[in-house]
């Protein structure tokens, strides 16, 4: 006898149906998966015999033929396994149901139980994209599942409880859907930038980054308070809106990184790889393809620390995500995958291998080959994407001693969020959807929201002529522009806004 039972894969970040056909004659015995299963997928086998018998069910020794639909699509990870056995005991004249509106997810111990999968957020898109009413998955997942709303959510503990259900032996309630969203303003670890002494000017610089989203780089002697300023920066970005934890909790659940206690995302990431990382670990891929860092830190910080000693070909290949769609594509032999890495680089460099050339006592020990080798690293390109280029001097020791506390994250985390309310609030009323940030805007939106006077206009000439800027540094300029005047809560972009924002541009070309 044939069953089918609809289960789900995951492609990058999106779910694509999966029929398990479970077809049970006589003959054998044997157990087969056909269907481009991987390893995982035939270890199944015995975790499905296991589960079965210790379920108190009856594993019928004959013909097994399971078929893992579509054939093109490789089939990957144990989450087939409770589809598998559902189908086997329907095939199996054990159980009699109607699961045409139903979608089954879980991978099965040995004892019958229902263990985590990954990627639950999208296969519950997929259902309900799908419109299907029923939706199985294992009871750890439930919660994120049920973030999903038009879809009735199952808390699965093992085989038998499924089976129970199904028979109406006993019921299962389905778990309450919806979104119970509470934002957390308070990043774990970070710590609060009233402990950094002086660096009032890159606390600024870092204030407005973080207010739109804009990408910046810290130069300075080591010592400086580079890692000290990134580690604090979590404690001043704006709140996660509804829609991006969303993204960003696919994101973590496809990665299998998502907290144990926290079905949707709560604060923005903050990913600090080192730079030893691969390309892949960093740009995403793999056999099978996985998010990488920048796509880990989408919607939130990716923060290379030492960028120079970071591998040429994976900064080159952040240039796609940092401009345009903010996704990045990784090609496999069957097509292109795409993630989504809307980011904020915030990256720190020493100005020369010692470290110490430009400092006001120290002495540099480089050769001025060795210096130019040095900054060229990072390409042309890749830094005409970095709006705000800071120095960050050694502390002196007057600051560095003095007992006088800076201004607590509380409080410029505040005005953060106020500009970046006011930026959604323009692209809101404008009708302009999925912006969240000045630096997410394109050519059309800077057109739109980043209107000059003619003071403003003379001014940007002549700064173009003078630094000889790129199209792409002019827009940008406007965008970081239109962000100063949201925190000074100016609706007009002034001289005075402009001119700081072409400011922290200049300094890369010293
Ligand atoms: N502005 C500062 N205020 C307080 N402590 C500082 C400051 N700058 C540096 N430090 C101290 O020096 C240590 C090293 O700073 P770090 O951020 O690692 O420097 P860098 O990354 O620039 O080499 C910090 O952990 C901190 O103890
Ligand atoms: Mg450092």
């Amino acid at each position: 006898m044939l069953a089918q039972v609809l289960s789900c894969a995951v492609l990058g970040l999106d779910g694509v149906p999966v029929q398990v056909q479970v077809d049970v004659t006589d003959g054998g015995p044997f157990f087969i998966v056909v269907g481009l299963p991987d390893a995982s997928v035939n270890e199944s086998r015995e975790r499905v015999r296991a589960a079965i018998k210790n379920s108190g069910h009856f594993f019928p020794l004959k013909r097994i033929t399971v078929n893992l639909a579509p054939g093109d699509l490789r089939k990957e990870g144990p989450a087939y396994d409770l589809p598998m056995a559902i189908g086997l005991l329907q095939a199996s004249d054990q159980l009699t149901a109607d699961l045409s509106d139903a979608m089954i997810i879980g991978e099965l111990s040995l004892d019958g139980t229902v263990r985590h999968t990954n990627g639950v957020l999208s296969m519950a898109m997929q259902a309900q994209a799908a419109g299907l009413k029923r939706l199985f998955v294992p009871a750890s997942d439930a919660p994120e599942a049920a973030l999903i709303s038009g879809l009735d959510v199952y808390p699965i503990e093992s085989l038998f409880a499924l089976y129970a259900h199904l028979q109406g032996l006993q019921p299962i309630a389905p778990q309450r859907t919806g979104l119970d969203f509470q934002p957390d303003s308070t990043a774990p670890n970070a710590c609060d930038f009233q402990e950094v002494r002086g660096q009032e000017h890159v606390k600024r610089a870092l204030e407005i980054a973080a207010a739109g989203a804009h990408n910046l780089i810290m130069t300075g002697p080591p010592g400086a308070g580079k890692t000290l300023l990134a580690r604090a920066f979590p404690s001043i970005l704006p709140q996660l809106t509804l829609n991006e934890a969303l993204e960003v909790t696919r994101i973590y659940s496809v990665a299998d990184m998502l907290p144990n206690d926290m079905p949707l995302m709560r604060y923005r990431p903050f990913r600090a790889p080192h730079h030893t990382i691969s390309h892949a670990g960093l740009v995403g891929g793999g056999r099978w393809p996985r998010p990488g860092e920048i796509s880990l830190a989408h919607r939130g910080v990716l923060f290379l620390d030492e960028l120079p000693e970071f591998d040429a070909r994976s900064l080159e290949a952040m240039r796609q995500p940092l401009e345009g769609e903010r996704i990045v594509s990784i090609s496999r032999a069957q097509g292109s995958l795409t993630f989504p890495a809307n980011f904020l680089l915030l990256a720190a460099m020493n100005p020369c291998p010692c470290g110490y050339y430009g400092h006001p006592t120290k002495e540099c020990t480089c050769a001025s080959a060795q210096i130019v080798r040095y900054q060229k690293k990072i390409s042309g390109p890749l830094l005409d994407r970095i709006d705000i280029h800071i120095t960050v001097p050694p502390v002196e020791y007057e600051k560095l001693s003095g007992d006088r506390l800076g201004e607590p994250s509380a409080k410029i985390q505040a005005r953060v969020e106020k500009a970046r309310g006011k930026q959604r609030g323009r692209f809101e009323k404008a009708g302009v959807t999925n912006l969240q940030a000045n630096a997410d805007m394109g050519p059309a939106e800077v057109r739109q929201f980043c209107e000059l006077d003619d003071a403003g206009k003379q001014l940007m000439r002549a700064a173009m002529k003078q630094m000889n800027m790129s199209a792409r540094a002019f827009h940008r300029i406007l965008k970081l522009a239109r962000t100063i005047a949201d925190l000074a809560e100016c609706e007009k972009i002034g001289t005075h806004h402009l001119a700081e924002a072409v400011q922290y541009r200049s300094r890369s070309q010293e």
